[in-house]
């Protein structure tokens, strides 16, 4: 890894992240102005990494969202490979604009459960971890904030990894009572969406913890579910996810 990150400093020397970029793959384009680019770019010596920029964003966006979201990203990620939580390793916070981090090779996204059959359905083990994986993560004082099927990936080996960190919470013993409670909302955010997710796989998995997560969600989580279906979804065209009964 330090091969890769000196080469990496190597072709920054030389291009610029500019010219960097101009050689990367485009992974994922920023749909709204207050969201970042993501790209994949692979080194000389075939190891290859992420990189999330605010570059092209305007200078207010940067200022006001873009930098702290990406310096959050990158101290939380440091955070949790210290707690050994399977997130990708950070590399290097570049310029303000601009985080590099490891690239998951030979991972896909979870998807919606109706996406999958029976044979290709993900195994009962890899949600047990998903959610040991976040009861650690809460143990250790860490939320993520963001926990959906977008920033769950199923590695080759068939673990868990999470990703996009950037709204992640790391709660220590002296943070004031807003963080804490910014923080219990953000938990309870993530273990009523991984509750949501296991129940839409494997219901039996859901213990009493998990099922309170459900029945007791917050308004505010009520109140985003009804915005994203009710108005955004519609505003952008999409259309509203049916019902489904197991979630
Ligand atoms: N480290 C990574 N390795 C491989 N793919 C990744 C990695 N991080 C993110 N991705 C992919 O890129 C997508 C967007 O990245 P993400 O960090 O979630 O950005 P955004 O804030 O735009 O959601 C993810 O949904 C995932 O499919
Ligand atoms: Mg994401």
């Amino acid at each position: 890894m330090t091969q890769a990150k000196a080469e990496f400093q190597e072709e920054l020397a030389a291009k610029g992240i500019r010219g960097i970029l101009a050689e990367s793959d485009l992974l994922k384009i920023s749909r709204s102005v207050g969201c970042c680019d993501v790209y994949c770019h692979r080194l000389p010596c075939g190891v290859a990494c992420l990189i999330k920029t605010y570059l092209d964003r305007p200078l207010w966006v940067r200022r006001l969202f873009g930098r702290r979201s990406l310096k959050n990203e990158f101290k939380r990620l440091v955070d949790f490979e210290r707690f050994g939580i399977r997130v990708p390793k950070p590399y290097a916070l570049l310029d303000a604009d601009t985080l590099v981090e490891e690239f998951l090779e030979n991972v896909v996204r979870l998807r919606d459960t109706r996406d999958y059959d029976d044979t290709t359905r993900p195994g009962r083990e890899f949600f047990v971890e998903l959610i040991s994986m976040v009861r650690k993560m809460h143990a250790s004082g860490l939320v993520h904030g963001d926990l959906r099927r977008a920033n769950i990936m199923i590695q080759a080996d068939g673990n868990p990894c999470m990703v996009d960190v950037a709204t992640s919470i790391h709660l220590k013993e002296r943070s004031w009572w807003g963080k804490r409670m910014l923080f219990n909302a953000f938990r309870n955010s993530d273990l009523f969406s991984l509750a949501r997710i296991v129940m839409s796989f494997y219901p039996d998995l859901i213990d009493d913890d998990l099922n309170r997560a459900i029945e007791q969600a917050p308004w505010y989580l009520r109140l985003g579910r009804f915005f994203r279906q009710e108005i955004y979804r519609p505003l952008r065209g999409k259309r509203r996810k049916p019902e489904r009964k197991s979630c």
